[in-house]
């Protein structure tokens, strides 16, 4: 679940090769738990067939203002959609929102709407250079219209150049990001991120390890990017890992291989974010055979990790807002206090795991904030990415308060 879920999102598709593309997008929108309605033109059906998208999509298919039971489907779709995207957006599409003409369901319904609206353009370079269609876009712009891509890169027929749609993962970042208000108070900024549990091998196949998912860490790395911010994940499940523009992904192990990317990131870094649940303890000495069971139990000695937060506590470079997380069972607000002021942390995550729908694995989470200066917040149960968007919401109201803060968008 991210901020996607439960909004209405009215997909346009245009004619143009890209319209395949359009697919990837709209089953992306719907696992994030959007309500996709798709209305495709039709050129659109020329490229790509209805019964893909009836069969991804949250509602049937629309090609037409005349065949819906409702009598004005474009003011239904329009009024109804917390954001329209248009992907592809070909040259004619370009030419007939920016002149308000209404030939089709998909033009009539972006006359009717007055959510946010995204346009993907996507065709050959020639046409996308071509000064009216430069002028039609920079006018949209200019009209607060989001516009995606193109970029440059391999077209229909083997050309290249500008005019390829842009990437699936970039269009639903920008529907994310204009659906979160457009809010970029992290412009500028850089973020590091842990996520994920680390493991500690014991053999070449065993490790101890511990029931971390990533899900958290990976949604605070996809809104702070999302807000504009340059973000270091640094995670040990990097196939859960957000793949969205200005989120670069490290990929980690064991608490020393943690310890040593953040050592790496993080006197660059204004905030950071220890999101991993990282291991106390490791095996002192690991196998390099697979262990028999034949040879009976073994005894495994351990030896303490490093403690990687406490390390950033004392180490923080001037301004930099250090974020503790606190994985407890029981007396949550006293452990997790504990540790703010044993690990040197601006701001400790806590939540109760042992609460339904809270932590491992899950979707969702609800936390209390606790910081440094004594102040206190609970967040209710939501979706990760709401949590997400509290954490980084105390986080930088903390850099604000500690005097380097950025300018914070309404
Ligand atoms: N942490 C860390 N390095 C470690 C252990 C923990 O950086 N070797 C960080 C975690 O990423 C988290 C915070 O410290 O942000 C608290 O982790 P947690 O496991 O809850 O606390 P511990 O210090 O390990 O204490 P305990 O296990 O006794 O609760």
């Amino acid at each position: 679940m991210g901020d996607l879920h439960g909004r209405r999102i009215v997909l346009g598709v245009t004619g143009g090769i890209a319209a395949y593309k359009a697919i990837e997008v709209c089953r992306r929108l719907v696992d994030a738990g959007a309500h996709v309605a798709p209305v495709l033109t039709k050129g659109a059906l020329r490229f790509v067939g209805a019964a893909t998208f009836d069969a991804l999509a949250s509602e049937p298919v629309q090609t037409s203002l005349w065949d819906e039971a409702h009598p004005i489907p474009h003011t239904r779709l329009g009024q109804g959609a917390d954001v329209v995207v248009v992907c592809p957006a070909t040259a004619r599409l370009l030419a007939d929102y920016r002149t308000g003409r209404s030939g089709d369901l998909l033009t009539a319904t972006l006359l009717a709407t007055r959510a946010p609206v995204v346009v993907c353009p996507a065709m050959h370079t020639e046409m996308w250079e071509q000064p009216a269609v430069q002028e039609n876009v920079q006018v949209l712009a200019a009209r607060g219209i989001e516009v995606v891509g193109p970029e440059e890169g391999r077209l229909a027929g083997g050309d290249v150049g500008a005019g390829r749609l842009a990437d699936p993962d970039a269009v639903v970042a920008a529907v994310e990001q204009v659906l979160a208000g457009g809010r970029r108070d992290l412009e500028g900024r850089t973020v590091l991120v842990t996520a994920g549990g680390t493991r500690e091998p014991i053999c070449p196949v065993r490790y101890v390890g511990n029931r971390s998912s990533g899900k958290q860490g990976h949604a605070l790395a996809a809104e702070a990017a999302a807000r504009g911010a340059k973000v270091h994940c640094v995670t040990t499940v990097p196939e859960g890992a957000p793949t969205v523009p200005g989120v670069d992904v490290v990929t980690v192990e064991t608490a020393a291989e943690m310890a040593s990317a953040v050592a790496r990131l993080a006197p660059a870094a204004d905030y950071v974010f220890m999101a991993a649940a990282v291991a106390d303890f490791r095996p002192v000495e690991v196998a390099d055979q697979k262990l028999k069971k034949a040879d009976g139990p073994p005894e495994i000695q351990l030896e303490p990790t490093v403690d990687i937060l406490a390390e950033l506590g004392r180490r923080r470079s001037p301004g930099q807002v250090v974020v503790g997380f606190a994985a407890e069972t029981s007396d949550v607000r006293q452990n997790a206090a504990a540790k703010l002021a044993a690990k040197g942390a601006d701001l400790i995550v806590a939540n109760d795991v042992a609460a339904p729908g809270v932590g491992f694995g899950h979707d969702t989470n609800a936390v209390v904030l606790l910081d440094a200066d004594g102040g206190e917040r609970e967040v209710d149960l939501g979706s990760k990415r709401q949590v997400a968007r509290a954490v980084l919401d105390a986080a930088v109201e903390l850099r604000h308060r500690h005097g380097a803060g950025e300018c914070v968008d309404p």
